[in-house]
């Protein structure tokens, strides 16, 4: 086997902090078609006994809550699928399926119900799956199901809390959100029947004509926590050897499912966490038992024994929950993150002849923010991967694959790396859906065409946000006479601030799609744009609209705090459209640190090479922020040295410098902690400790001091068109109506839109 040094992963990681000073790597993120026609990306290619018809695979979304609470896929989900199959995509993968629920608490809730779909157990969950899968063949996708043991050490520990059941792992592991929480190791017996149940949902999953299964290997999950050193440290066991366990359930599978049906496998290179945290590792108590993590070498050797197992196809990406966002890369990570991993195993394939048991070369899909076909097709082109995983992208655009086949690349929605409305969504209870496409996890009540209006209704947009362009776009296209006003000069609302940062270009992406849109619908239905407009209540009243949606936006607050006051105090927000106010600081204090102050104080720190500290009230920063994106910009802050303050309050900021009141407790948690999740507020952790007070005050440099601390909405041309009867209907949405996010402006601007 060749030697692969660990430093690549160490390099890789390395890079992917400073990506965004090498002008070449955002050449390829575009929504543009030079690589046009994509013949690489639209050429069959043969896994086992099936030919795909293209090289794109959807990638596995969990489906909590598209399916009964005993298990059975629902229509939510057999409509989600369905438009993504009919929208071009080779390969369809669901989300995770836990087969392991006997033995791993998490899985089920008090009663026994679950929210994840099942495909062991009883007779009544399999229909779901026949529909599913027959559905998705309709349109010439095939279909895996992704099954996994279980989620181990990372399940949701509400287990203890209400069923006093203490959740599982390979040896004794804490619990990822609250470490406090042990997890017991599975015993053998265990492991045994999660090895049988992995054969029989095989065996299911072929009867219901599912076309593959997908083996959940990676992220730390528990198949993972199996078979990987860092966190199988099992003695005495027949699974103490780490490769054992993966072996085995391929081997199981095999002998269920024959030799002709395919396996495919997700696994990490590396967690990675000895590069992301160095010298921590040995310092930090839930992360020290993890140092003897897997090694690329490793990795590599265990793949080739999985593929003499069975194994046809794998995909491969890096880290796991403890770095949440290499497998969940966010809008600060580079896109195509991933392709040196594939191409490091496609390499290492090709030069071991590593051929599947049928005889053919086994494929490398690359995964990781790849929703640029002009990317996606060099990265094949180059050899860097077999085929293209997409997850997120399809989230956006479930017709990404037939846009880019028919060169109407410029018409794809793209993803905004935000994850509010996909991953957070799940954590906060809900299902997968989409900042930018409202109706992604909604197909099932949502029609996939606009019905058109029989009588056209004059409309009044104000403001041309996200959420004003959905509104007005959806009106027009089903046949209203709409007008769309923006008092500024340009389209896009705090969108034009918030991609001004070049780690935030995927935001600058979708507001040139949005631009596009509006372009096409004045063209196409007659969409009236007025930019460099100020409405009032008189002006529209003129015009006689017979509805008005009104979503103007928000004010930024200004504290109330002593020398609050410009010109060295500026709003976040203006300066990112001003970006030459920054030349002369030297020291920058943020007030606030929600989102937005973190990101005005990487941009600083990144492309001002400035020194900034960021300060915050709470005892947390970007409290309520997906745990990915969150955990990537504190982890980046600390290392370009950005200071982070928080039970932090300013009392006054004068010339050269900003007081503060500072809690000093030792009771205040470190604020540059990214190993561990902030629980969601209705999650009681019993084991938290109370913050104690201890208030000394302090006056830190600064030169600059730049206010984030959050929008108000702005309800005052609501309520004066209200009083003055300005229109029959009139809708205030978006921050006129209640300060969100792309996701809320996006989904209520469409929902008005598409209901006047
Ligand atoms: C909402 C959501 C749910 C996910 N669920 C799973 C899952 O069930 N199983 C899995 O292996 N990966 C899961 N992932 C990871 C994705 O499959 C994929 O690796 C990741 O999003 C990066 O790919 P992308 O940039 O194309 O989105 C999930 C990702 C998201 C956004």
């Amino acid at each position: 086997m060749t030697s692969i040094s660990e430093d690549f992963v160490k390099n890789l990681l390395e890079h992917m902090e400073d990506w965004f000073s090498d002008d070449e790597q955002f050449q390829l993120a575009r929504l543009e078609k030079r690589f046009y026609p994509y013949t690489h990306l639209f050429s069959p290619v043969q896994v086992n006994r099936l030919r795909m018809k293209n090289r794109i695979v959807m990638g596995p979304m969990v489906n909590i809550n598209m399916a009964e609470e005993y298990g059975r896929p629902n229509d939510k989900m057999i409509q989600y699928f369905s438009e993504r199959a009919r929208g071009g995509v080779g390969l369809i993968t669901s989300g995770l399926v836990p087969i392991g629920q006997a033995a791993d608490p998490t899985l089920t809730e008090k009663e026994g119900q679950t929210n994840f779909p099942l495909i062991t157990g009883s007779r009544t969950v399999f229909s779901g799956w026949r529909d599913l899968a027959e559905s998705i063949h309709s349109y010439g996708a095939h279909f895996f199901i992704q099954l996994s043991p279980g989620m181990g050490r990372v399940g949701d520990p509400e287990s203890l809390l209400n069923k006093h059941k203490l959740p599982v792992s390979a040896s004794w592991n804490p619990n990822f959100y609250i470490p406090a929480i042990p997890c017991r190791p599975l015993t053998d017996g265990e492991c045994r029947r999660i090895i049988k149940q992995a054969g029989q949902a095989s065996a299911n999953a072929k009867a219901m004509t599912i076309d593959g299964v997908y083996l959940h290997g990676h992220e730390g999950y528990l198949l993972e926590q199996m078979t990987n050193p860092a966190f199988n440290r099992r003695v005495l066991s027949h699974f103490s050897n780490w490769q054992t366990f993966g072996l085995e359930t391929v081997r199981e599978i095999r002998e269920r499912v024959g030799p002709d049906y395919p396996v495919m496998y997700r696994i990490d290179l590396s967690l990675a966490l000895n590069a992301t945290y160095g010298e921590r590792m040995a310092t930090i108590g839930s992360l020290r038992k993890f140092r003897h993590e897997r090694q690329v070498a490793e990795t590599l050797e265990y793949m080739a024994n999985l593929v003499k197992e069975g194994v046809d196809l794998f995909d491969v990406d890096l880290g796991c929950y403890e770095n949440w966002w290499l497998p969940h890369p966010p809008n600060s990570l580079p896109s195509g993150v991933f392709l040196p991993v594939s191409r490091l195993v496609k390499k290492f394939f090709a030069e071991n002849k590593i051929l599947s048991n049928a005889g053919l070369p086994v494929p490398v899909v690359a995964v990781g923010k790849l929703g640029y076909p002009d990317l996606a097709e060099k990265a094949l082109r180059d050899e860097m991967c077999d085929m293209i995983m997409l997850a997120r992208p399809l989230l956006a655009d479930p017709q990404w694959a037939n846009k880019a086949y028919a060169g109407r690349v410029d018409e794809i929605c793209p993803c905004i790396g935000d994850q509010e409305a996909c991953l957070n969504e799940l954590v906060e209870g809900g299902h997968v859906k989409c900042s930018v496409d409202p109706r992604t996890g909604l197909e099932d009540v949502i029609p996939r065409e606009l019905v058109r209006v029989e009588t056209p209704r004059k409309i009044g947009v104000v403001g041309a946000g996200p959420g004003g362009i959905l509104a007005a776009i959806t009106a027009s296209q089903r046949g209203h006479r709409v007008t769309l006003y923006e008092a500024h000069e340009r389209l896009g609302g705090w969108l034009v601030a918030g991609s001004v940062p070049k780690t935030k270009y995927e935001v600058g992406n979708y507001l040139t799609y949005l631009k596009g849109q509006v372009d096409r619908c004045s063209k196409e239905h007659g969409l009236t744009i007025k930019l460099n407009t100020t409405v009032t209540p008189e002006s529209l009243k003129n015009e006689k609209f017979d509805a008005l949606v009104l979503c103007s936006g928000a004010k930024p607050v200004r504290p109330e705090v002593e020398g609050a006051e410009p010109p060295h105090v500026v709003q976040a927000v203006n300066l990112f459209l001003h970006p030459e106010w920054v030349k002369d600081a030297r020291d920058v204090v943020v007030v606030g640190g929600g989102t937005v102050g973190c990101e005005v104080a990487h941009w600083l720190t990144a492309e001002y090479g400035k020194q900034v500290s960021v300060l915050e009230m709470l005892p947390h920063f970007m409290k309520g922020v997906c745990t990915a994106n969150r955990g990537h910009l504190i982890h980046d802050l600390e290392r370009r040295g950005a200071k982070l303050f928080n039970c932090t309050r300013v009392t006054s900021i004068h010339t050269g410098g900003v007081t503060v009141a500072r809690n000093i407790s030792s009771t205040v948690p470190d604020p540059y902690i990214t190993w561990a999740p902030l629980l969601p507020e209705n999650i009681p952790n019993p084991l938290a400790k109370p913050i104690r007070e201890e208030i000394v005050e302090e006056t830190l440099k600064a030169d600059l001091v730049v206010l984030a601390v959050g929008l108000q909405a702005d309800h005052s041309l609501f309520e004066a068109c209200q009083l003055q009867n300005v229109a029959g209907d009139i809708i205030a949405i978006g921050d006129n109506f209640h300060i969100g996010r792309v996701f809320e402006a996006v989904e209520a601007g469409f929902n008005v839109g598409n209901s006047l």
